[in-house]
């Protein structure tokens, strides 16, 4: 199952809106073939690991191991249930269940149904977690949000605008670090910050010094400040401003209104209507902050610098559980997740 999760990994920011799936098939305890889902239309990992094995007939006497719950429906391709029975797989071990609608337990039941033997559970939380964004979507109805920021080591996200370029981001995180952010970028669908951050950076909010796809970009812009020169207005990928007066589309752009009193649930239903599983927040502190008021994020990444500012904007404010801490030279990167929106 360690290595079901290991495959399915690679499809991280590639699979949308599909969930990441890895496979494995085990013959006398050796691995005879593997495969995993590499993008939505293409097959699933089941398929690809069965293609893998060279000599089939050594598939009914094999086991086949996959993270998530194999699908019994006909989608952009056909059910890997349908697959596993016609090649006589026996044998079928599930990291987890497929909660979404589609699929939630139907895989499993039509398996046993014809003769099967499941196992569900191996490898449960950690199957879980690889699928957060896909079961928030499914079961909470809602994106998986990440918040993201750097702060100095005395606590500011950028030094005060007379000691700083004028619209250009100010990094403050060693190079590692900014390629990693870029890294972050291409493993979501969609990508957030306020319109004071648009207006004092000029942020493309690209992916650039890492291979990946762009996320859809959205701007809080509730007053329409966002100038017409923005780099996010000007370039061939879609950006979408949220603010309190227009409904209209203009080249990739598009503005949509919505009830600022409301913008917890009126922000979700855009992202639900857009189809969106998840997204990174990078600031500013202001918009970071009205997240963590209204409880509205499910992970938190803080890059901790050795530089110091001594004034400025200050960093946001937020208690929860600190899980875990990586190294980079001098940055780090602290780690929270907030259970109390946790899905499982
Ligand atoms: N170190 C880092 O990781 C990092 C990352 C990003 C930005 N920054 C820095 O942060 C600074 C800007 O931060 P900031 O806190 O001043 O501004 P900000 O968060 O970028 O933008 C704040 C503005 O966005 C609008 N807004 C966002 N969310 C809203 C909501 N839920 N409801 C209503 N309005 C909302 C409001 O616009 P109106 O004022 O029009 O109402 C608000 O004043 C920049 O200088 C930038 O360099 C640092």
């Amino acid at each position: 199952m360690k290595r079901c999760i290991e495959l399915a990994s690679k499809g991280l920011g590639e699979t949308y809106p599909n969930p990441m799936v890895g496979c494995v098939i085990v013959y006398k305890n050796k691995i005879i073939g593997e495969g995993w889902h590499k993008k939505a239309g293409e097959n699933h990992a089941e398929i690809e690991a069965i293609n893998s094995v060279k000599d089939k007939s050594k598939l009914k006497k094999s086991t086949l191991y996959v993270n998530l719950e194999p699908c019994n429906h006909f989608g952009k391709t056909s059910p890997c249930t349908n697959r596993i029975l016609n090649d006589q797989i026996k044998k079928v071990v599930i990291g987890t269940k497929d909660f979404s609608d589609k699929i939630n337990g139907k895989g499993i039941e039509i398996l046993e149904k014809n003769g099967c033997k499941i196992k569900v559970g191996v490898l449960e939380k950690e199957c879980f977690h690889l699928n957060r964004r896909f079961f928030e979507f499914h079961i909470n109805n809602k994106p998986y949000i990440i918040l993201k920021w750097a702060e100095s080591d005395d606590g500011f996200v950028s030094p005060l605008k007379k000691n700083r370029l004028k619209k250009k981001p100010y990094w403050l995180s060693n190079e590692f670090l900014i390629q990693r952010s870029h890294k972050w970028r291409s493993e979501e669908q969609a990508i957030l910050i306020g319109v004071q951050t648009a207006i004092d950076d000029n942020p493309s909010l690209t992916v650039r010094v890492f291979k990946g796809k762009t996320p859809l970009r959205f701007i809080i812009d509730p007053n329409n400040r966002l100038p017409k020169s923005s780099a996010l207005l000007n370039d061939n990928y879609n950006t979408i401003i949220i603010n309190k007066t227009i409904n209209r589309v203009q080249y990739s752009n598009e503005w949509i209104k919505i009830n600022f009193d409301l913008f917890k649930k009126e922000l979700t239903e855009v992202f639900k209507r857009k189809k969106i599983q998840s997204v990174i927040i990078e600031g500013g502190t202001k918009t970071l902050n009205y997240f963590i008021e209204q409880d509205f994020f499910n992970e938190v990444r803080k890059i901790r610098t050795e530089k110091k500012l001594s004034s400025g904007v200050k960093s946001p404010k937020f208690k929860n559980i600190f899980v875990t801490k990586d190294i980079i030279k001098d940055n780090s990167i602290e780690y929270f997740f907030n259970f109390s929106t946790k899905t499982h």
